[in-house]
């Protein structure tokens, strides 16, 4: 009896990992820089013990991974992996340190992490916006103001001005929802607010923002392709009932769908991130909360399926630019790209148009308010020296990749890896940041 039935993936289906600026370039002065080292957030690591436990350095960015340096061994060691594709951000404060200013060098040195990753036969996937800002912009309040969309605009248009023509696909915004929740509204991120009224308005005035940018790039670029980052997620009504019904409509319309319907007719493909998965019972996420990641996360890899098709509605082309977990001994991560990687399939089999798969992340780096400690990297960075190390799921990777799927040979290969024996409790939760 056939122990295993071959998945094949679409002809041109890209295969690679996602990076975002400030985790992993270092030396960066922004609005996050400037907070991270702030009187407030530093009392508030103290209160809750954290400096204690894992040392100031966790939470300072500092030189992340020194990516901004090793770029081109890094995309050396992706294309090792097999990867043909990569989503990279551009760092808005090193483009535009002063108002209106725009910096050569900084726009010269992102033209060569193109051009190695074109060298390599790597498409780049470039992310105009991934959260941080110039001082300047913030102190004018950032997307607060009423001016931001234009303000984003024109930096968007210099960069594709300087890049159009050696990239093809561009992600103006990465999780604008995320982005207002954390920063407006759960008042965790820089600046910190939280106020449902200064939310609100960042949601509206990204939506502006991207649709502004969206004709800029096309104007420019003719062949660009433009969409955004959203972060959907799967809610579940639990068992069924109307009640949870009901909620999970409520949840599904302003989490999934509202800023993707207020862009529809400005986005050439739906970009998806994807990492969460709620049972919705009562108001409470009853999570079976069977397998989870370092940072508390379940992990519920049949969530993207439903996630995917949930898309379709777009009928646009869909391309996963993050899905990934923290996992520092590498225990599950194999086991859970090959899980999402069959439930991605299934939806393909089902007439989802999804083409790309890219893992979140090539690299260990700086989580946010979480800082250096959960590891997502295919890559293991030494902190001390920099070393990069491949994890051994990124080698099981690297097969899925080459082989433009999963084949019977690539399970027997890593049959260890892909079915770990895992326990179920939590190293670390989330709130850690
Ligand atoms: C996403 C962010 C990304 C990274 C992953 C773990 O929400 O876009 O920068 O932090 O989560």
């Amino acid at each position: 009896m056939k122990k295993y039935d071959q998945i094949s993936f679409p002809q041109g289906f890209f295969w690679g990992a996602t990076t975002a600026s400030y985790q992993v370039e270092g030396d960066n002065h922004n609005d996050w820089s400037e907070w991270e080292k702030s009187e407030e957030r530093m009392s508030d690591l103290r209160a809750r013990g954290l400096i204690e436990k894992y040392g100031l350095e966790n939470f300072i960015s500092g030189q992340a991974s020194d990516h901004y340096v090793r770029f081109q061994e890094d995309f050396k060691i992706a294309k090792e992996l097999g990867h043909n594709a990569t989503r990279i951000s551009i760092e808005w404060s090193r483009i535009e340190p002063e108002e209106g200013k725009f910096n050569g060098e900084e726009i010269e040195h992102y033209k060569k992490v193109v051009a190695i990753l074109r060298e390599l036969g790597i498409e780049p996937f470039v992310t105009l916006w991934h959260y941080t800002l110039p001082v300047w912009f913030s102190r004018k309040g950032g997307f607060k103001n009423e001016n931001s969309p234009e303000i984003f605009a024109r930096y968007c248009a210099y960069v594709v001005e300087k890049l159009g023509d050696r990239v093809r696909f561009w992600v103006t915004i990465n999780e604008p929802e995320l982005y207002a929740d954390d920063s407006y509204l759960g008042g965790v991120h820089p600046p910190q607010e939280k106020s449902r009224m200064s939310q609100l308005l960042v949601i509206y005035n990204l939506i502006r923002a991207h649709c502004k940018a969206y004709e800029v790039i096309k104007e420019l670029s003719r062949n660009a392709k433009v969409g955004i980052a959203k972060n959907n997620q799967y809610f579940e009504a639990y068992q069924n009932k109307w009640a949870n019904r009901l909620r999970k409509r409520f949840k599904d319309w302003w989490w999934n769908f509202y800023f993707l319907n207020q862009i529809n007719d400005y986005q050439d493909f739906i970009g998806l991130n994807h990492y969460f998965y709620h049972r919705i019972n009562c108001g409470f996420n009853e999570n079976r909360t069977q397998k989870v990641s370092d940072m508390g996360w379940e992990l519920y890899p049949e969530a993207i399926y439903h996630v995917l098709m949930d898309l379709t509605r777009y009928h646009k082309p869909i391309y996963i630019l993050e899905n990934g977990l923290a996992d520092a001994k590498d225990e599950k991560r194999a086991w859970f790209i090959y899980e999402t990687l069959k439930n991605i399939h299934k939806a393909i089999n089902e007439g989802v148009d999804v083409k790309g798969y890219l893992h979140w992340s090539l690299l260990d780096n700086f989580e946010w308010r979480e800082g250096f400690w959960p590891k997502f990297g295919l890559l293991e960075i030494d902190r001390e020296t920099f070393e990069r190390k491949i994890r051994p799921s990124a080698n099981f990777y690297r097969d899925v990749c080459i082989a433009n799927g999963i084949t019977e040979g690539i399970v027997d290969a890593h049959q260890s890896l892909i079915a770990p024996e895992f326990s179920n409790t939590s190293t670390q939760q989330r709130e850690e940041g």
